[in-house]
């Protein structure tokens, strides 16, 4: 197998009219790839393209997106829920909202496991503490027991993110998971994506609006302007020789580049 996923010359609609057009990109296994662009821009789209949840209304029109050499278009319902969660793995940016907030942490940790694999709570737990510990996230048992209200937003983004990592999936795919969290909370979960990288190899897509985290993370970006691709390739390339017009433009559009990146660019403790 070489990439892991491939969009191929892909068309979006919602209710007949194209959200994004003539997309072909791929990930390779392990690699980030960092998708930017303006609001409207379809960062979300692709990514609810790639988990069958476009919702009423939203429709893959034109084009294929195959993961691991599978046509997802051709899966049936019961086929993409095995592969979410199970092998895709997905944040997003209201870490609060991935937690009913009327269960403790560990409970549904151990759901989300359990509808996967033949798990206990005993085994679940102990899976979880493990992971924790690795992402220095002190205090695991506290975790588990807590409700997800009695955690700040910034350890809820880092408690999802493991949690999505513990079936081990394939590809992750967040959207924009700092934009709700002040800096050093969104520091320290780019921090905890890099240690994952390190640790499991996962291929990442990763949605942003934040050139600083693009350029911690991602081996390559993608840009999107009103649907369409701007510009994809290597991350230091991109920044620092934008080809496209539009690349520039949003980038100009950051005028601190050089303090953001030194702001995100913090070695991982392993
Ligand atoms: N459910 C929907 N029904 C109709 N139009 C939609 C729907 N979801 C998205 N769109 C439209 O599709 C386009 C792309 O939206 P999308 O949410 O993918 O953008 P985005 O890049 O993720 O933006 P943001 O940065 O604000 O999250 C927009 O024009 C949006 O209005
Ligand atoms: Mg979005």
């Amino acid at each position: 197998m070489n990439e892991l996923l491939v969009f191929d010359q892909v068309e979006i609609c919602y209710h007949g009219k194209p959200a994004v057009q003539d997309i072909s990109f791929s990930v390779n296994p392990g690699e980030v790839l960092g998708i930017a662009g303006e609001s409207g821009s379809g960062k979300s789209t692709l990514i609810r393209a790639v988990l069958g949840i476009l919702g009423q209304g939203g429709q893959i029109t034109k084009g294929r997106i195959c993961f691991q050499d599978r046509d997802l278009l051709r899966l049936s319902e019961r086929d993409m829920r095995k592969l979410r969660g199970e092998q895709i793995g997905m944040i997003f940016q209201d870490a609060g909202a991935s937690f009913c907030p009327v269960r403790t942490i560990g409970d549904q940790i151990c759901g989300s496991l359990s509808a996967h694999r033949k798990i206990r709570r005993r085994e679940s737990d102990a899976m979880a503490l493990e992971l924790f510990e690795k992402l220095g996230l002190t205090e695991g048992r506290r975790i588990l027991e807590s409700y997800p209200f009695e955690l700040s937003g910034g350890m809820n983004q880092r408690v999802g993110i493991a949690a999505a990592m513990l079936l081990n999936p394939a590809l992750l795919l967040a959207d924009e998971p700092t934009s709700a969290l002040d800096a050093v909370s969104g520091r320290q979960v780019i921090e905890e994506m890099r240690i994952l990288k390190e640790l499991y190899g996962t291929a990442v897509i990763l949605v942003t609006h934040n050139i600083g985290v693009v350029s911690a993370l991602a081996d390559r970006v993608l840009v999107l302007h009103r649907g369409r691709i701007a510009e994809c390739g290597e991350t230091s390339r991109v920044l620092e020789d934008p080809q496209d017009a539009y690349t520039r433009e949003l980038l100009e559009a950051v005028p601190k580049l050089r303090r953001y990146r030194s702001a995100y660019r913090t070695e991982p403790k392993m």
